[in-house]
């Protein structure tokens, strides 16, 4: 019998390519960076299913050139406001994610960000790197501030929020956050995080964390109004997606000193142009998207990648799916 053909479109970790070299014929875009639009639409023609990255946008122009054996899209990521979820659906295209795969990596180097920020980790280092410490320990080099007993705030305490919480308990810290919705009472009590209003959220953090996830409502919900609300001795930490971010509103806000500086793992545009304004700040720590960057973490992106896309085409429930409503017709998919 003819093997289903199924689209890679980059070199990922190499157990969820195996896993799937089993059951189809995988046309693998074997390079460690995106295919451009064009190669994507060649090489998607009459695949039954693709796995793609977060910067591959897949949108119904890439669903046309696939055709209508296209079944499921199995995302490697978390986040999936690169594919056109609307269209998919309508099509009947499954939509799946890893999950919550990645909560505790992209936590850590949240963390990572809050340490290095308050305690001037990089700058720090490069004062030795650049040969520029000449007197020994003295009092008043790189103070930087308290992490224990501040506040933080998390707009989003979904999985990765959860698992920042948790981590912001063992430093003593206040949480505070805001959601859609405030979450159950017993939540609340065992993460000792307390439901604010965004306003709030603005005004009283100290470190102001971001892990919602974009969709249409939210992008630039960080907007110079909202950087004149927080505390000019705050920090701004965001490890989700740069549109909920102004780039130019947060520039703006840096150099009028509205804050008191920036971790930044995701930007409005990736990669970061060359040259780019935030690179010029000392109180600005820039990161290439490495939230899930752990060895560990991406090879269970990969399997649980790959076993969404086989579930799928094997009629069986993902692990992880954004269109739910298309389970009930899961049985019927042939
Ligand atoms: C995701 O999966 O959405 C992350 O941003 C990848 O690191």
């Amino acid at each position: 019998m003819e093997r289903k053909k199924i689209f890679i479109t980059r070199k990922i970790n190499s157990i969820g390519i195996e896993l799937l070299k089993n059951y189809y014929d995988v046309i693998l875009y074997n390079r460690t960076a995106s295919p451009t639009k064009n190669v994507m639409i060649r090489k998607v023609k009459n695949v039954y299913g693709i796995l793609c990255t977060l910067s591959e946008k897949i949108d119904s122009e890439i669903m046309d050139a696939a055709g209508s054996n296209l079944k499921v899209i199995s995302t490697y990521s978390t986040g999936y406001d690169h594919i056109d979820i609307g269209e998919a659906t309508k099509r009947g295209i499954y939509v799946t994610t890893t999950g919550n795969i990645l909560s505790e990596a992209t936590a850590d180097l949240t963390f990572a960000l809050i340490l290095a920020l308050s305690r001037k980790i990089v700058e720090g280092y490069l004062y030795i790197i650049e040969g520029k410490w000449k007197k020994g320990w003295t009092p008043d080099l790189f103070l930087g501030s308290n992490i224990y007993g501040s506040t933080l705030g998390i707009l989003g305490l979904g999985n990765i929020g959860t698992a920042v919480a948790k981590r912001a308990n063992g430093f003593n810290m206040n949480i505070i956050y805001n959601n859609r919705h405030q979450l159950p009472k017993s939540i609340e009590n065992k993460l000792n995080a307390t439901f604010v209003t965004f306003d709030q959220l603005l005004e009283n953090s100290d470190f102001l964390s971001i892990h919602t996830s974009l969709d249409k409502d939210n992008f630039h919900l960080i907007d110079s109004t909202e950087l004149k609300k927080m505390k000019k001795t705050s920090f701004l930490i965001n490890t989700s997606r740069g549109g909920i971010i102004n780039e130019s509103s947060l520039i703006k806000a840096l150099k009028n000193k509205w804050i008191a500086g920036a971790g930044l793992d995701v930007f409005e545009k990736e990669p970061l142009p060359n040259r780019n304004e935030l690179s010029k700040f000392k109180n600005v720590i820039l990161l290439p998207h490495l939230g899930s960057a752990t060895v560990q973490t991406r090879e269970r992106m990969s399997k649980v990648a790959a076993i969404n896309l086989h579930n799928i085409l094997a009629k069986k429930k993902p692990l992880y799916i954004v269109n739910r409503e298309l389970l009930q017709n899961l049985s019927k998919l042939w």
